[in-house]
């Protein structure tokens, strides 16, 4: 399998406002025991100071630039995956752009819940087939506090805001990053009324004047999304590993979409791969939806967790459904 896409530099951002798990024992009936033991989320980082999803994708983007050595000018394509754009219209990749200094570029946004990140760094991947020379800034992120319900306990919980961006170019024998060896996608919309946003969109479209209804917010089946989530996640990074002939034993750092440290556990114990090569941190973040694996990317970098050499298999798993994988080489 040819290898033409490279992960060269990755940053994130997330708002500074967090909301423990006391505060959601003063908001909704719940306590902090029940959420620790059905989700493992002690706090997330929410935008209660009305940061946007361009200002974080900003901050993450000008990051990944940083770290990947090169000057926003440089860039060709800016993908931005989420459900949460600033405004409908303009994109939140077109706002992006601009605020980066940069016009005349593709700017684009993608929808695909969770699985948005993998979706748009798939999208990069072919657009690099096509143009060799380009350099594309892939982001996810979301603000999903601003879809959530705080007031409905079996949702509000779970979820946080956040954005993770990476720079993506043709592979460059020598230079240091991610090889993206190959990524895997599907989706099944026959099981997209299990997990929801209606309210706004031009299926259930609002009147001037009229109050926003309760399915404006995420509404979601939980136990079946996780029947679902882990059985998907699983059978796709089972299904890369195959094709890659690639044992378990090989992958030095598995990252699953952080949604829930059950779902987590469940799919590493179904792959069978040791806890200490599951990365998780939805602790500390939630489940930040698109920007979830890429967060979670860019901090396990950070913490020295993917070493020059390792093997890094990503998995996720979204609203439509949608779900995938990607092998990555650093
Ligand atoms: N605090 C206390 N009790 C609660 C809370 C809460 N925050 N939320 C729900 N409960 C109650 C329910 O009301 C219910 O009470 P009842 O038995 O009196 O009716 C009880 O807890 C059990 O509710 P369930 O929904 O059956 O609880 P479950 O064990 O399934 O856990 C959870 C719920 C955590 C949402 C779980 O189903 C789950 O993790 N599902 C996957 C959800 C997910 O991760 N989605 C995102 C993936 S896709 C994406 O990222 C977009």
């Amino acid at each position: 399998m040819n290898t033409p896409c490279l992960i060269r530099g990755m940053g994130h951002a997330v708002p500074d406002s967090v909301l423990t798990n006391a505060d959601f024992e003063r908001m909704v009936d719940t306590n902090d025991e029940w959420i620790v033991s059905r989700t493992g989320i002690k706090e997330r980082h929410v935008a209660l100071h009305g940061e946007t999803c361009v200002d974080l994708s900003t901050i993450a983007a000008k990051r990944a630039l940083e770290d990947a050595g090169m000057a926003a000018d440089q860039l060709t394509h800016v993908l931005v995956a989420t459900f949460s754009a600033d405004t409908p219209i303009p994109s939140a990749a077109c706002m992006l752009s601009h605020r980066l200094g940069l016009s005349g570029r593709v700017s684009m946004d993608l929808s695909a819940a969770c699985s948005g990140f993998l979706y748009a760094l798939e999208t990069a991947r072919a657009l690099i087939v096509l143009h060799p020379e380009a350099k594309i800034l892939v982001v996810g992120c979301d603000i999903v506090s601003s879809r959530t319900d705080y007031t409905d306990r079996s949702t509000c919980v779970l979820f946080g805001d956040g954005a993770g961006a990476c720079v993506v170019t043709a592979d460059e024998p020598g230079v240091r990053g991610g090889r993206v060896l190959d990524v895997l996608l599907a989706s099944d919309g026959a099981m997209g009324d299990l997990l929801t946003i209606k309210g706004g969109g031009s299926g259930a479209p609002y009147k001037m004047g009229e109050t926003v209804r309760r399915n404006f917010f995420v509404e979601m089946n939980g136990r079946e999304v996780y029947k679902y989530a882990v059985r998907a996640m699983s059978s796709i990074c089972e299904e890369m590993l195959a094709r890659h002939n690639v044992a378990h034993e090989a992958v030095d750092l598995f990252i699953p979409h952080q949604a829930n440290m059950r779902i987590i556990e469940a799919v590493g114990k179904r792959m069978g791969m040791p806890e200490e090569r599951v990365f998780a941190n939805l602790q500390h973040y939630g489940n930040t939806s698109a920007a979830s694996v890429p967060i979670a990317l860019s901090e396990a970098r950070i913490q020295g967790r993917i070493k020059d050499g390792g093997l890094v298999l990503l998995g996720t798993f979204g609203g439509g459904f949608t779900w995938g994988s990607a092998l990555v080489r650093f």
